[in-house]
């Protein structure tokens, strides 16, 4: 598998084309974003802490019976992915209020969501990510209505396999943003797992140790993010 030139460099990561149409290369680089862009800064190893938590929580995902993207580990801060015809949507799941649902309904963030919550967000930046629901998703063509159908039960079976997973190490999974893509007619979940794009909170003390590390300007986002991958067994020298 030969890499070729860079296809697009989003946010955080860059896609490079293969001698095989089929299958594309993730560069996870160091640089982090927030605010839709707004703000971005150089984070030392973040490349490879996001590029091997990803590489980690993919496997178990496929383990558990859910498709994805995800083919291999090729370096520090690559993986080789599938080509996806991606959805511009994002789906998100709530277990427990934060970040914009608080801000958007007033309520108190910690507030347990029975059931969990799934939203819609268009994948537009200069629109600020606005929420859409699933009728502006088929009537404007972003996703055929069975294919977000299956993207969107696929979110909630994500969230048993990672709430589990994340439990173990004593954490909550609060929220949490997936994207996904056509392969072949069937769809896969693409993009990145990673805590640049969940929430995830110490079980006991609450603390954050995601990206709202960096959003908030907390400090010690690198070492939350390899603290989390320590505590559910991500070997981040291997
Ligand atoms: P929110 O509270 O800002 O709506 O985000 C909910 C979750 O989804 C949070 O874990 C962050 C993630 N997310 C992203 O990573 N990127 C995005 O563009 C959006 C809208 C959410
Ligand atoms: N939408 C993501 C965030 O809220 C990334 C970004 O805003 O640049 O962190």
């Amino acid at each position: 598998m030969e890499k070729r030139q860079e296809l697009y460099a989003g946010k955080a990561k860059s896609v490079f084309r293969t001698d095989d149409p089929d299958k594309m290369v993730l560069m996870f680089r160091d640089d982090t974003s927030a605010f839709d862009g707004k703000r971005i800064e150089q984070l030392d190893r973040k490349g490879m802490v996001n590029n091997k938590f990803n590489a980690f929580i993919m496997t178990k995902l496929q383990e558990a019976g859910i498709p994805t993207h995800f083919e291999a580990l090729l370096s520090d801060n690559e993986s080789l992915v599938k080509n996806l015809d991606m959805m511009p949507v994002e789906c998100v799941v709530r277990n427990v209020a934060a970040g914009s649902l608080c801000r958007r309904l007033g309520v108190e963030e910690g507030i347990t969501l029975t059931p969990p919550t799934f939203e819609l967000f268009l994948k537009n930046d200069a629109l600020g990510d606005p929420m859409i629901n699933e009728s502006h998703v088929e009537s404007f063509g972003w996703a055929k209505a069975d294919d977000l159908a299956k993207a969107k039960a696929l979110t909630y079976k994500v969230n048993d396999v990672l709430k589990a997973i994340f439990a173990e190490g004593g954490m909550i999974l609060v929220d949490y943003k997936l994207e996904f893509g056509l392969y072949k007619g069937e769809v896969l979940l693409g993009d990145e797992f990673s805590p640049d794009g969940c929430r995830l909170w110490d079980a006991q003390t609450k603390e954050k140790l995601d990206k709202d590390r960096f959003r908030q300007g907390l400090g010690g986002v690198i070492e939350a993010y390899e603290d989390v991958g320590r505590r559910i067994g991500i070997d981040f020298d291997a």
